[in-house]
């Protein structure tokens, strides 16, 4: 089994406090400690994880792990994927910055994205970013142009669109034919061709495809790299050109509730290596970029039960439990329907005999974190747990409400650290500006 087959981090256990614990830390003392809500991740299950797909991929040559910083993105997190030896897929200025600023050696990362700016790409290419990912046209001149400008040449991968349809929700495919990224693959020869002749500051070494997130079916990645596989022999046969790296995205699922059943790492790498195998082709460097199956498991995100209320729907009573989070630090429940699993950090061993739905704090009907859940009878002051936080969530999380995002503690070996502060509420009005007009 690896890591995002489990719903919890490997380290969760209740402790001879009768409490739950991951990484050796009191969920319940941890809440005290730094407040609520808080999001929370174990070193061990996310370090297991980059062991997982480093042991997965072992005799897969010239395998490239890239972790997909959108998927959470803090200074301390890309200090471990570092570690780890993952380079990193960056989609922003922000992104870019926060993996250099944090020491990474920056010809291990790459710059994605439908529509990057020109102060972007002046940023990606003045800490000598190691690879663009082109998506269209106007980013191939534009891209030219400033490389041009600054007299270098650039290293780019093609994003292609291989019009596969994954089962996922709609709004985290990809890779289909109706979709805002890449190249068709009917555009192919255009670009390419223009780069030859016309972007001389521009080099290609591969192509780029990302088929979509939280996939289950492993045909589709099978597909995938058969497709781009084909792409790569039939442009260096036409072009007498000689890419050979190919980026086969992320997309990898996760378990968020105990009906999910994600395939494990290992099953992927077989579905890859065997797809790759299945042509006589030489086989091209292969670029992974997984970023909800590296984090999102090691993440859980600690609330405070506060008011709850009762509706009798003919004749049958709801309850609802509201928590001091919701919607801002995890918008998925209501951006995607997506279901989330959760525990009482203080009654672990308790009847879990009450079917309570759980309410966020947010002005909005919509903010329900998770519909009928059973859990033990709940009061005000109960600390909920909620598992598989680690991806999407910080990274999504906006001040809706004008409300403060939560910390984030990294834990480890019974020791906690603080790797993200709590806003303040200074911190929320310190950007504003008060015309002079308008002052008392
Ligand atoms: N590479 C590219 C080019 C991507 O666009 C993405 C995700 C990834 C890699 C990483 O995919 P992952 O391994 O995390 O599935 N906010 C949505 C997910 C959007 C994913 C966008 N692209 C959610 O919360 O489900």
């Amino acid at each position: 089994m690896s890591v995002n087959q489990s719903l919890k981090p490997l380290t969760t256990e209740v402790n001879e406090a009768g409490n739950i614990s991951v990484g050796g830390c009191d969920l319940k003392e941890l809440a005290e400690k730094y407040g609520t809500p808080l999001y929370v991740i174990d070193e061990d299950t996310l370090r297991g994880v980059c062991r997982d797909y480093k042991e997965a991929f072992k005799d897969c040559p010239n395998i490239k792990m890239m972790y997909a910083s959108k998927a959470l993105c803090t200074s301390a997190i890309t200090r471990i994927l570092d570690e780890e030896g993952f380079g990193f897929d960056t989609v922003s200025a922000g992104e870019i910055y926060t993996v250099y600023k944090s020491g990474v050696d920056m010809s291990k990362v790459l710059f994605n994205g439908n529509n990057k700016t020109r102060r972007e790409i002046e940023l990606a290419l003045s800490v000598k970013i190691g690879r663009f990912s082109v998506d269209n046209f106007y980013e191939a001149e534009l891209l030219n142009k400033i490389a041009e400008e600054k007299g270098v040449k650039v290293d780019i991968l093609l994003r292609l669109t291989p019009g596969i349809e994954c089962h996922t929700h709609e709004y985290i495919q990809t890779g289909q034919i109706d979709s805002k990224f890449g190249f068709d693959l009917n555009q192919v020869d255009n670009i390419i061709t223009l780069i030859i002749n016309e972007y001389k500051n521009i080099n290609i070494k591969g192509v780029h495809a990302h088929i979509g997130s939280q996939i289950f079916e492993l045909k589709s990645f099978e597909d995938e790299v058969e497709i781009l596989i084909k792409e790569i022999a039939r442009i260096n046969k036409k072009f007498g050109l000689s890419l050979d790296e190919m980026n086969i995205g992320g997309g990898l699922g996760v378990k968020y509730t105990e009906k999910d059943c994600p395939p494990d790492v290992k099953a992927l790498a077989e579905a890859v290596t065997n797809a790759m195998h299945r042509h006589s082709v030489k086989i091209p460097a292969i670029y992974l970029e997984p970023g909800r199956s590296i984090i999102s498991t090691s993440g859980v995100t600690l609330y405070t039960v506060g008011s709850s209320k009762e509706v009798n729907i003919d004749g049958k009573i709801k309850r609802y439990v509201a928590v001091d989070g919701g919607m801002a630090d995890n918008p998925r429940p209501s951006m995607y329907q997506a279901e989330y699993t959760a525990d009482v950090v203080n009654k672990p061993n308790f009847q879990k005999n009450e079917k309570v739905t759980i309410a966020g704090r947010y002005c909005e009907s919509g903010d329900i974190l998770i519909n009928e859940i059973a859990l033990p009878n709940l009061e005000p002051g109960d600390i909920i747990c909620v598992y598989n936080t680690g991806a999407y969530n910080y990274s999504m999380a906006s001040n809706y409400n004008r409300v403060e995002k939560p910390a984030m503690v990294l834990v480890k070996s019974s020791q906690s650290d603080i790797i993200v502060n709590r806003e303040s509420l200074d911190d929320l009005i310190i950007r504003d500006n008060i015309p002079d007009r308008l002052r008392k």
